[in-house]
């Protein structure tokens, strides 16, 4: 079994439900208090284990790039200033690890995102983290994605997703899956639907933001047709990967928050300031007041 050292994180989709932020934005860069979702997306790779960070990037997403390299003239001032701590945190961003880039010309899928970073993979299996997805993984004993990982490993290298127990009634949203108990909180995956019609979901676990694939995903993907609103899907070459390599889901633990989303972001926001001590009083203290202004 060949170890999982490279993630690819595509972060070159239009992110129009965040317009206009993101005409010159991207919204990976958006932050959550004080640092952009992409880079938490990144620390939790580097803490799983991941050697080297593919990033698929696209048009107007130059400051990806430049948020990862290093900036001089900053860097420079600051330690004029002798702002000491504030340099450490930005120095440690571009040392943080091995950061490549590849383009997605045309935002034609999260497939076709995976598809552009083969090169960069070398053909290797790689762990795919979205770059708007978020796991709060805190409380628990590994990363999301090292979680994924680990059980790549134990089932000797096969394809591993991540899922989630969506509520009753929201499965059409997401991606979602039917299959087979294969231990605690893992299944075996059977079938996948994209987004599937009110009523027609096969279960309510959804697919979410983390997949471990092995080699194999590869040629599946080079060979999937666009499908859903013309775009390569991801989810259709999972399908093919699950049937003809098997494919595991495991419901991963720790705390999801999607950022690509307007609520989804705030929730996230507030849910990171409220874990640090310098933000908590301050920030339960407005809260109060808005619900107090909001209830009326
Ligand atoms: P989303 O579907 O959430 O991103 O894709 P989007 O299309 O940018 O968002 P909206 O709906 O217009 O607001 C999940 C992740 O996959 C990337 C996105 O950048 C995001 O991080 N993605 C999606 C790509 O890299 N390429 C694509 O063609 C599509």
């Amino acid at each position: 079994m060949v170890k999982v050292r490279k993630a690819v994180i595509p972060a070159a989709g239009l992110g129009t439900r965040f317009l206009p932020a993101t005409k010159s934005i991207p919204k990976e860069m958006l932050p959550i208090v004080d640092v952009p979702t992409l880079q938490l997306v990144v620390e939790e790779a580097l803490a799983s284990g991941i050697e080297e960070i593919i990033l698929v990037t696209g048009r107007g997403k130059s400051a990806i790039e430049d948020h990862f390299d290093i900036s001089y003239e900053l860097e420079h001032t600051l330690r004029e200033r002798g702002k000491k701590e504030m340099l450490a945190s930005i120095e440690r961003i571009s040392q943080m690890v091995r950061v490549i880039s590849v383009r997605q010309k045309e935002p034609l899928g999260l497939g076709h995102a995976v598809l552009v970073a083969r090169q960069a993979a070398n053909d290797e299996p790689v762990a795919v983290m979205l770059g708007d997805d978020l796991y709060d993984c805190d409380r628990c004993a590994r990363p999301a994605i090292g979680q994924l990982i680990d059980a790549y490993e134990k089932r000797g290298g096969a394809g591993v997703i991540a899922l989630l127990e969506v509520p009753a009634g929201q499965e059409h949203l997401y991606g979602v899956v039917a299959g087979d108990s294969a231990g605690p909180g893992m299944m075996r995956v059977t079938d996948m639907v994209e987004k599937p019609a009110p009523g027609t979901a096969p279960s309510r676990m959804s697919i979410m933001g983390r997949y471990v694939l092995p080699s194999e995903i590869w040629p599946i993907l080079a060979q999937t047709k666009p499908g859903k609103n013309g775009e390569i899907q991801l989810t259709d070459a999972l399908k093919t990967l699950a049937t003809k390599h098997g494919c595991y889901g495991l419901a991963v633990e720790g705390v999801r928050h999607d950022a690509g989303d307007r609520l989804g972001y705030l929730r996230a926001n507030l849910a990171y300031a409220l874990k640090r001590d310098d933000l908590k009083p301050g920030l339960i203290a407005i809260m109060k007041q808005l619900l107090e202004e909001h209830s009326a």
